[in-house]
This record gives structure tokens, sequence and C-alpha cells, in this order.
């Protein structure tokens, strides 16, 4: 950072004091570092209130225009890096306030009339995450889209589905894209549910009570993008809860990605053998010439803990707060940028690299093979042949074991072997114990027969469309 070196004692609220703020404390107190990431939204916030305030008749039409060709100045001095930040200036908004001042003098410092830097940070943090959610959303559905790719390509793609880790029935490959289709398309809803909640307008709350000057909150908050202004001018300052929720809803989203990653980095190993990852995403190691490693999908893996520990470090910094305003709330927003860049990154990653990964078809087809995916299948079909299902189950059960015992699955026992555990079954037995037949079989909504699974992509992508 570009220091300034200002000896003076801060000139926003210097004049109560008769000791210059000790250094270590100086440093220790400023949040310059961290919240000038917001310097658009605390400009348009800034620039939002000086109208008002020049329509109320408080700020001369000459003081207005200064002030909003100023702020205009500073922003592109902030952009091209030219701008000096200091950390004797605290934080972002004196920092912005003393530019001003030096720029266009007095009018500068009549831009905080009725305005508290408590009231302007809850405005830009809303601001801020608002339009960070929108960007977080446009690559939810980057990443919705590859799967849906993949799941029309892999439809057809047959793979052990498992329960507790162990084969259970045969699925579509693309049936599982279309799983982490779904999970994903909860996390973007949350998302917006949460951005609605938030888009209010704390302007105008003040340090904490609401100011004298006869205010129009209604048009900062329309300037602003706002739905309305928040009805309370104690809850505005102090709510945080817009950011717990974003960060909930982030870890939710996070714990997704984190089952993602884990099922690419089983099917990548030597054991599974399902998938390549594109080799862009993975790293060798330095001493095992043979390895290459799916890191990025354990990254992604990892990446989730701190996610999950930026929602608690929000939850404990709330915990018991008295109202209103409390300098706690500077720290909501390491945790909460950390989450943004985390989910970003993450995101962008996987949007990539999902849709490239390449299917072993053979590889899937023969391990559903294995551990007996299609008992249901047959104890079905003894149903639909008269018996009730829980001998169906045992006569499916003992044919099992005699495949254990002689290492044949299912499908490759003989209507002589078969007919051993129930003389019910006949020739046409063998449709429903093929892998094919037992994935088209469940051939209803929400099903994994691939004609479902192309019925449920068509649908996702209409809904992707609104
Ligand atoms: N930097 C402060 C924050 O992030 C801005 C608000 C400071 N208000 C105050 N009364 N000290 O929370």
């Amino acid at each position: 950072m570009n220091e300034k070196n200002d000896k003076s004692t801060n000139i926003a609220w210097g004049g109560r004091f008769s000791e210059q703020t000790d250094a270590f404390v100086e440093a220790f107190t400023a949040s310059v570092a961290f919240d000038r990431r917001m310097y658009r939204q605390d400009i348009n916030g800034s620039k939002a209130h000086a109208r008002m305030l020049q329509r109320i008749g408080v700020l001369s039409e000459t003081d207005c225009e200064a002030i909003l060709s100023g702020l205009d100045r500073i922003r592109d001095e902030i952009e091209a890096g030219q701008f000096e930040w200091s950390v004797s200036r605290e934080d972002l908004h004196m920092n912005i306030e003393a530019r001003l001042t030096e720029l266009i003098g007095d009018a500068g410092k009549r831009l905080h009339t009725g305005r508290s830097r408590n009231d302007q940070v809850a405005t830009d943090i809303r601001l801020y995450l608002r339009d960070e959610i929108d960007a977080i959303v446009r690559l939810i559905v980057d990443l919705q889209r590859g799967l849906l790719d993949l799941a029309e390509r892999e439809a057809d793609t047959i793979l052990p589905g498992f329960t507790h880790l162990q084969v259970a029935q045969p699925v579509s490959f693309g049936h599982h894209m279309m799983a982490w289709f779904e999970m994903l398309q909860r996390d973007a809803n949350r998302l917006r549910d949460c951005q609605q909640r938030m888009n209010v307008s704390p302007l105008g709350a003040a340090a904490l009570a609401g100011t004298s000057y006869p205010i129009d909150r209604e048009f900062t908050a329309s300037e602003l993008g706002f739905s309305a202004p928040a009805a309370n001018s104690l809850d505005a300052v102090s709510d945080r809860d817009f950011a717990i929720e974003f960060c909930a809803a982030s870890a939710i989203l996070m714990s997704h990605l984190s089952r993602m990653a884990e099922e690419m980095v089983m099917w990548s190993s030597a054991q599974f053998d399902f998938i390549d990852l594109p080799d862009r995403y993975c790293t060798g190691s330095s001493i095992m010439p043979q390895k290459k490693n799916p890191d990025v999908p354990e990254l992604v893996r990892g990446k989730t803990g701190r996610v999950t520990g930026n929602l608690l470090s929000l939850l404990m910094l709330m915990k018991s707060q008295p109202l209103a305003y409390n300098k706690d709330n500077q720290e909501d927003k390491e945790p909460l940028f950390d989450t943004i860049d985390t989910v970003i990154g993450s995101l962008r990653a996987f949007a990539d690299m999902v849709p490239a990964l390449v299917c072993k078809r053979d590889n899937m087809y023969r391990a559903a093979k294995q551990g007996f995916s299609t008992a249901t299948d047959l104890a079905d079909y003894l149903v639909r042949k008269g018996l009730p299902f829980r001998d169906a189950h045992e006569v499916v059960g003992r044919a099992v074991a005699y495949g254990l015992g002689n290492d044949k699955d299912l499908s490759e026992m003989d209507i002589a072997e078969l007919r051993v555990f129930s003389d019910i079954i006949d020739t046409d037995v063998f449709d429903v114990l093929t892998l094919e037949g037992s994935v088209a079989a469940r051939n209803h909504v929400g099903g994994t027969a691939p004609e479902q699974v192309r019925k449920a992509v068509v649908a996702a992508r209409q809904l992707l469309m609104r």
C-alpha cells in the first residue's frame, strides 16, 4: 500500500482528542487494507447521498456538482493505481473523504452531513455483496451448463450407483451429472433469496438513530437499486444477517463442490479408473514419476473448510452484540471477502474442468457388472411373476450367495443355474439382468433411464433460460 505519512490526528474525529492516536492502535484499528475493495460502492453511495442532500436543499448545486465530479476523479485515481491509501485515515470511507476535501475544499467536508460511517459501511457491504452474488450465480450457471452438456453426452453411459460406497444399482452417468445440477440449482436459489432479503438501504440511519435533516431515504434507496429503505435505524446499522446468510449459502455450496470433488478424486484413482481429468488441472509428484494428482478437486474439497470457518466466525462475531453499531462489526469483512474469493475461485475451476472430464466408459461398465448390481431387477422380475417381494428378496439373496461362491455375476448365470433358485424364472429374465435393461426400466420422472435423463436435460436448459 502506498502510505501517506500523515502525522495529524485523524481529521474525521480529531476534535475532542488532546493526544495523538498510538501508532500501534492506529494500525490495529485500521481497516483500509481490506475494505478498500468496496471503493466503487462507497463512491456510488456517496454520490446518491450528495444528490439527495442537494434535492432537500442542504447542499448547494455548486457543492453537489463539485462532490460528484470529485468522487468520479477519485474513482479514476484508484483504478489507475494513483490513489494514496493512508492507514492513518483508518478506513476506506475516510480515505476517500479526505482526498475529496483535498481536491474540492469545503464542499468535500459537507458530504458527510446527515450521514455516519455506520450507515455508510452497512450500505457499502450490501451493495458490494449484491454485485458479487450476481457474479457467483453466473459462475454457478456456467458450471450447470457444462454439466448439462456432459449429461447429454453420457446419458447412455452406465456406471455402478453406490449406497454406503457399496455397489447398489446401475445408473446412467448423465443421471449422476444431473444430480450435481440439482444441488447447484438449490445453491443458486439460496443465494438469490439471500440477495433479495439484503437489498434494503441502511442510508439515513446515520449513526444509529436517524438524522435531524429532512432526508429522503426513498430517493437514495432507489438511486442505489435497493427495494426500500431499511425500516429501523438501529437495526439498519447493526444488522449483518445478510453476510451470515451469504456465508451459510456459500458453505452449503462449497460442501456440494466438496462432494463432487471427492467423487472426482475417487473416480480418477487407479482403483476406480472411471474418469480422466484434463492434465491442465492436475500436477505431478517431485519424487514419484508416475503420479498425476487431482490437485484442483482436492483443493476445492479443502477450501470447503475455510468457508465453513468463515460462517462460524461471523456467527460468533454477531453473538451477544448489543444494539447498535459496534467496532466488532469491522471484523465482518475479511471472512466475508475470503468467502467470496474462495467460492468464485472454486466455481471458476470447476466450470472449466468438469465439462472436460473424460469418461472411461468400458471401465464404468465393467465395474457395474461386478457387485450384483441387477439383483433388485431380478427380485422385481420375480414379483411380476407373482412372488411376494420378501420371498423374491430371499430367492435372489441365495442366487447372489451362489454367485459369490462361484465368482459369477447374475447376468453370467445360465437359465438352468437360475432355475435352481426358483422355477418361475424363464429366459425372458435376461432382458432385465443386463445393465441396459436395468437402467432403461427406471423410466419415470426422476429415474435413471437414459430417456428420462435426456428429458431432464431439456427441462433444465429451459429453467436456465428464465
Ligand atoms: N471501518 C468501519 C467498519 O468497517 C466503518 C464504520 C466505523 N464506525 C465507527 N463508528 N467507528 O465497520
